[in-house]
């Protein structure tokens, strides 16, 4: 299957620490990580933005992407921690094999949604639950669809929206990201298109990048049925807190038993 998405790598881990707000996934998965204990899984692990500070507290850490760039990112984050943990392979989610199986596998940051069909999306969860120990947990959140976005997004001929600006660290230009979205609602199919502006202190643009992806969103109970199709029992939360899943919060958040 053909990458469904394209990211400037180099700008991703600062984009997520200083340009939007904490997401507070990293507690939420270190924990399960520390609970389950070795070895764990990461699909569609990118630069290691939650599988390193894992791997840090001891666990056995193995990770796939489908962006070599991402991954290269972070088998140099690795590598600078002298961490020997983490184990990373050029794979695609519905598409991998290991000769071992895992105490945890999470697809974390709404990732599984990059799977736009679904036989994708079966696939994947097929491969996770064999992959998967018997007393072991699969984990995952995606976005909990927001109706009046949505709607927006159904309509054409809406411009730029600036998302954020920060510091590049090492350069001290100012970074600012935008992004246009447009919504398949029949196909329940959100393409994202996005660019980066990069301007130094005289405000002139010294840098200028691309990227875009598209993600199928998923219902709450569509969710449910298809990790209980795939052989799991899962439960839904609202966020990483595990509250009551309450649509407010913008996230949907599964933790899921072999059933
Ligand atoms: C939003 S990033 C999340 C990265 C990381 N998990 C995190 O939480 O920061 C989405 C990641 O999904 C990866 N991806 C998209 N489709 C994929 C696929 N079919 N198989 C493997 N990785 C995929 C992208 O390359 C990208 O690294």
């Amino acid at each position: 299957m053909e990458a469904n998405f394209s990211y400037p790598a180099e700008y991703y881990d600062e984009d997520y620490t200083i340009g939007v707000p904490d997401r507070g996934d990293i507690p939420f998965y270190r924990e399960y990580a520390l609970k389950q204990g070795s070895p764990i899984l990461e699909l569609a692990c990118g630069t290691g933005r939650i599988l390193v500070p894992i791997a840090q507290s001891g666990i056995e850490c193995y990770g796939l992407d489908f962006n070599r760039e991402m991954l290269a990112i972070c088998e140099t984050k690795a590598r600078a921690l002298n961490l020997k943990n983490i184990h990373l392979q050029f794979a695609s989610m519905d598409n991998f094999h290991y000769d071992q199986k895992f105490s945890l596998i999470y697809i974390p940051f709404r990732s599984f949604q990059h799977l736009l069909t679904n036989e994708e999306q079966i696939r994947c969860l097929h491969l996770v639950r064999e992959h998967l120990k018997d007393d072991g947990r699969f984990l995952l959140d995606v976005f909990a669809p927001n109706i009046d976005r949505l709607a927006s997004y159904g309509k054409k001929g809406e411009g730029w929206e600036k998302e954020f600006s920060r510091k590049n660290e090492q350069t001290e230009s100012t970074i600012t990201r935008y992004f246009q979205a447009r919504a398949d609602l029949a196909a329940q199919i959100i393409s994202v298109v996005m660019k980066w502006e990069e301007r130094n202190s005289s405000g002139e643009l010294v840098a200028k990048k691309e990227g875009n992806f598209r993600l199928r969103y998923i219902f709450r109970y569509e969710l449910e049925h298809l990790l209980v199709r795939s052989g799991f029992t899962p439960a839904l939360f609202g966020h990483f807190d595990e509250r009551p899943y309450d649509y407010i919060s913008g996230e949907t958040v599964a933790v899921c038993a072999k059933s």
